[in-house]
């Protein structure tokens, strides 16, 4: 996919720019750092898989890209996160206010991109996406430093914040192609399924990870006492002691005893029980895609389910 890619890539460039040179340094900034790209590939994969090859699929690419890295700038000043892409965050770098604002540039600029595709269903899908990943941020802020918070309403954040957007970009390759609306709902399912495997290694690496391979910083979310699925599950089969101690780090943020709740988190098992969560969201993300025609695409998504389970960075 180099090549589309490389498209994808002169899109993001041309369309990050602006009069305002603030604006040019931080988009710059953050967007040179490079980062996986596996919101715009979902784009490109899915048009693919449905044959479609008309230019609005890089612009499209670049669409979710944007309004993926206006979230990063914004959840970086919300999680005082100081490394991202291996290098400074721009909030740590330019300050918040910067960070929020560009982030707020980015994501007006991804509207006036989706509205040149001149598409209703291309709107309304990343319009309801824009607006789902705002409930995420918002409702896991309600939930920060909540010891009790259950199961359910952890995924249902990580399906906000993370998975909507993973879905919203499956989906939008079917929509190009004027697919019809149960292969739609197909490519969304996997989507979403994805994006939830995709969240839960994110916060299982955020314990088991490694700083140098990650590029941000391993054990951000027990500082920041964010309940994330390993934690609860520590909870849950630990010992009294070891639950109270993981309590007490969720209520209070706690990055002194990262070490002690890692051990914790390892010997419990949680590590296991967050990865074997992903690998079946994985294998619904598979199972959702039979339905597309057996195209080279349709082999890179399959092998996509595969990566993200088993990544570390
Ligand atoms: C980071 O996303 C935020 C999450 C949803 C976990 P990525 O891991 O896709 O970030 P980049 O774009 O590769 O840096
Ligand atoms: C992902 O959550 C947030 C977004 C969807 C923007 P995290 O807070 O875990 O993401 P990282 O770990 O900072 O990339
Ligand atoms: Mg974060
Ligand atoms: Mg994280």
């Amino acid at each position: 996919m180099a090549a589309e890619m490389r498209q994808v890539d002169d899109v993001i460039r041309r369309r990050l720019q602006s009069e305002v040179v603030l604006i040019n340094q931080i988009a710059h900034y953050i967007v040179s750092a490079g980062g996986k790209r596996i919101r715009p590939r979902l784009v490109l994969l899915f048009a693919s898989a449905f044959g479609f090859t008309g230019d609005e699929r890089f612009e499209l690419a670049a669409t979710v890209e944007f309004i993926h890295t206006a979230t990063l700038l914004h959840d970086d000043v919300v999680d005082e996160s100081s490394l991202r892409r291996g290098r400074q965050t721009a909030n740590a770098l330019f300050g918040n206010a910067a960070s929020v604002l560009v982030g707020d540039f980015l994501y007006s600029r991804a509207f006036q991109m989706m509205v040149g595709v001149e598409r209703m269903r291309v709107l309304e899908v990343l319009a309801d996406a824009t607006n789902v990943i705002a409930e995420g941020e918002v409702l896991q802020l309600m939930n920060m430093h909540d010891a009790d918070l259950s199961v359910d309403d952890y995924l249902r954040v990580i399906r906000y914040k993370t998975a909507k957007l993973f879905e919203a970009s499956a989906q939008l390759g079917a929509v190009l192609a004027n697919a019809d609306r149960a292969l739609e709902t197909a490519c969304a399912d996997y989507g979403r399924a994805l994006g939830t495997a995709f969240q839960l290694i994110d916060d299982l690496l955020d314990y088991e990870g490694d700083t140098q391979a990650l590029g941000k910083n391993v054990g951000d979310d027990l500082r920041e006492g964010k309940p994330t699925l390993p934690l609860l599950i520590a909870m849950e089969r630990g010992t009294p002691a070891e639950r109270q101690t993981i309590r007490h780090a969720i209520e209070h943020g706690e990055s002194e005893r990262l070490g002690e709740i890692i051990s914790i988190v390892r010997h419990t098992g949680a590590l296991e029980v967050t990865r074997d969560a992903a690998r079946s969201e994985a294998d619904k993300a598979r199972k959702a895609i039979c339905v597309l025609p057996a195209t080279p695409a349709r082999e890179a998504l399959l092998e996509l389910c595969v990566r993200s389970v088993e990544r570390s960075s």
